[in-house]
């Protein structure tokens, strides 16, 4: 029996020197929904490629002094590496510069022409002579300036073949309508038919101000403008209106044209006008994905912020990266990137959920079943619960596999990594090998093998390397580890198969604001410790402090004051009024002939009336107090140190 078919496509690529991880992203999710139909058993095609026509490309290769071709060569032989760096198995790599790619654009063009949808008009717009571009009115700085060069543009009319995209408005309408599945996700529908309902202009198809393009075979001072050479490789790749169009009626219509929001239009206004005008089937499925965004706005080369995969896959492992990318947009939905949350990614779900279900229970099996799986015995309730878990993921994988929701798929499959690591915890093999429960650890270590089995087929579309690696480790084949016949079978995992601790799959990474965290920590340890230090006082800051005996010549109360006394002292000649709170503890006449110690040096203060010229020494705790005096006679004024 023939195989189903599977048809999936990114968009191509303009050359551009660097594809950012942004870029990677439609690239990396067709990969994973490829891989998933092809482990299913689907015929799967799986085309990618490059958009390399244009003003803009010819005017690049030209200021470095290079033949358009040998330019875009060079930048499309970039883009094959770093797709085999991230594992892309793409079946087809379509080229616009291809003749097999002209040879339909051309057909194409010819047949529009001939049956009337493209006509000759004058294309009227804004023109910027240096820059030989025509910008609209509203990408004008000032309504007269140039957006690029900032130089005044000029009105310009040029011969143009145009298409009526306005005579087919209504039938695509309807097909959107009545096929609420052909623009994913509904929000970007909705777009769409508001777009459509505001009615549409017939579109430019052809320019005649640069050369770098398939000439329109009529008139070939014209060449094809853009979406119409674009779009049109989707059925080039597969040989349509040729000698050789096996491809086109095995895979066409298309189950999925994977593109980024900022496409969609042109994926689903443009393009389905085109096949219907020509009579060809129109794709079952458009899905605009979200844009990964950087804090504070757009990746972009010019902003200078782009991050390159390459560096990020030998930093990090292909399968790490891909992971992120798969598990941090949501459905349809925009999402940030930072190297930090990449980080945290692999620490958590990788290193800490998936690497280690496998060490620890490749290490229990090592240890306690001295590297061999034993058949498992009895079945308890807990048991039960992994095996039925590992099927519901299975179905709720599927479901949202087929929905195209990759994040959620991959989350559906942490359930179970989830529910395995808390399976470890629920039976503790270590406490069964201490009570010598042999039949019960056998049981329970074959069971996370299990499990551990099941999560890689889920997780081998979307890391690739995944299956090698963890079966190295427990025993088992590529050829198992991505069989899905097997995947809703419990207990395929034969006895006397061999486990083999090796390196973490994902080892742990330290981020390195996890460690100017720690610099940061110890940083205030330090400043905390020389505030301390700040309050202990030194020798010269002491040394400021003028203190003094001084003898008690004369004391009195305070009127009005019971705590207060006021003391005459000498210091040397000097003769000073000291008032001091010591009323409740000295009385006047006690205190005359004492030598004291004062503060010399105190700013002097106002109290009750009377200016006080320093301050006495006591020792006071709560209700006691004692003055400090000298313990043998002393000249008075004498400084104490
Ligand atoms: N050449 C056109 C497509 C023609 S298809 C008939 C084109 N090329 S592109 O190189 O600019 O973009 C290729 C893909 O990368 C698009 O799907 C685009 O949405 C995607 N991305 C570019 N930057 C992106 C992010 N920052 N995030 C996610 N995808 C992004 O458009």
């Amino acid at each position: 029996m023939a195989k189903n078919t599977f048809y999936i496509t990114t968009p191509i690529y303009y050359p551009s020197d660097n594809l950012h991880i942004g870029h990677a992203y439609t690239t990396v999710a067709a990969d994973a929904i490829a891989r998933y139909k092809r482990m299913r058993g689907y015929d799967v095609h799986f085309l990618t490629g490059s958009d390399e026509h244009g003003q803009k490309i010819e005017r690049t290769a030209r200021s470095r002094g290079q033949e358009p071709k040998e330019y875009v060569d060079k930048i499309v032989a970039g883009f094959k590496v770093l797709w085999e760096k991230l594992e892309i198995s793409y079946d087809d790599f379509i080229r616009t510069t291809e003749e097999r790619h002209k040879r339909v654009v051309q057909a194409i063009f010819q047949k529009l022409y001939d049956q009337g949808d493209i006509y000759k008009s004058t294309y009227e717009g804004w023109y910027c002579t240096p820059c030989e571009t025509f910008w609209t009115e509203r990408q004008l700085v000032e309504g007269k300036y140039c957006p690029d060069c900032g130089r005044p543009v000029e009105l310009v009319q040029e011969e143009s073949y145009f298409f009526r995209l306005s005579k087919y408005a209504d039938r695509l309408l309807q097909y959107i309508e009545e096929n609420p599945d052909f623009i994913q996700p509904v929000s970007r529908r909705n777009e769409m038919i508001n777009f459509i309902k505001q009615g549409l202009e017939d579109l430019c198809v052809s320019r005649t101000t640069f050369s770098w393009g398939i000439p329109v075979p009529f008139d070939p001072k014209h060449v094809i403008y853009v979406w119409v050479d674009a779009l049109t490789n989707y059925i080039s790749a597969l040989g349509y209106g040729t000698e050789n169009d096996e491809k086109f009626r095995r895979y066409w219509p298309c189950d999925v044209h994977l593109v980024g929001k900022d496409i969609v239009r042109f994926h689903t206004i443009i393009w389905p006008i085109i096949l219907m005008a020509c009579g060809i089937e129109l794709p079952k499925k458009v899905m605009g994905h979200g844009w990964l965004l950087l804090e504070g706005g757009k990746m972009s080369k010019s902003k200078g912020n782009v991050v390159d995969p390459l560096v990020l896959i030998e930093k990090y492992g292909v399968d790490a990266i891909r992971y992120y990318l798969l598990r941090e947009l949501p459905f349809g939905a925009d999402g940030y990137y930072s190297e930090e949350a990449l980080v945290r990614r692999i620490n958590s779900d990788l290193a800490n959920d998936l690497g280690n279900l496998v060490s620890r229970t490749v290490a229990m099996v090592e240890k306690y079943l001295g590297g061999e799986v034993k058949s498992p015995g009895a079945t308890e309730e807990v048991d039960r619960e992994l095996a039925e878990t590992a099927v519901a993921t299975v179905h709720r994988y599927v479901e949202l596999m087929e929905k195209l929701e990759l994040s959620n798929a991959l989350g559906a499959v942490w359930q179970l990594v989830d529910r395995a690591n808390k399976y470890i915890d629920a039976t503790m093999p270590w406490v069964l090998a201490r009570e010598g429960k042999e039949d019960r650890l056998a049981t329970v270590l074959y069971n996370l093998l299990e499990a551990i089995r099941v999560i890689t087929i889920l997780l081998s579309p979307f890391m690739p390397r995944l299956p090698e690696r963890v079966g190295e480790q427990i025993g088992l084949s590529v050829e198992e580890l991505t069989n899905w016949s097997t995947v809703e079978k419990w207990g395929e995992i034969k006895p006397g198969t061999r486990v083999r601790k090796g390196p973490a799959l994902f080892p742990r990474i330290e981020w390195k604001e996890e460690k100017e965290e720690e610099a940061k920590e110890k940083e205030k340890e330090e400043a905390e410790k020389k505030e301390k230090e700040n309050s202990l006082v030194g020798i010269e800051e002491f040394a400021r402090i003028d203190l003094r005996t001084a003898e008690v010549v004369a004391a009195e109360k305070v009127e009005g004051a019971d705590k207060l006394l006021k003391l005459t002292v000498r210091l040397g000649d000097e003769e000073r009024t000291i008032v001091a709170g010591i009323a409740r503890h000295y009385r006047p006449e006690e205190l005359v002939g004492k030598t004291i110690i004062v503060v010399a040096n105190l700013k002097p203060a106002r109290l009750r009336g009377i200016v006080s010229q320093g301050m006495l020494l006591a020792a006071s705790a709560g209700e006691e107090l004692a003055l400090i005096t000298v313990d043998r006679p002393i000249a008075s004024g004498t400084k104490v140190k």
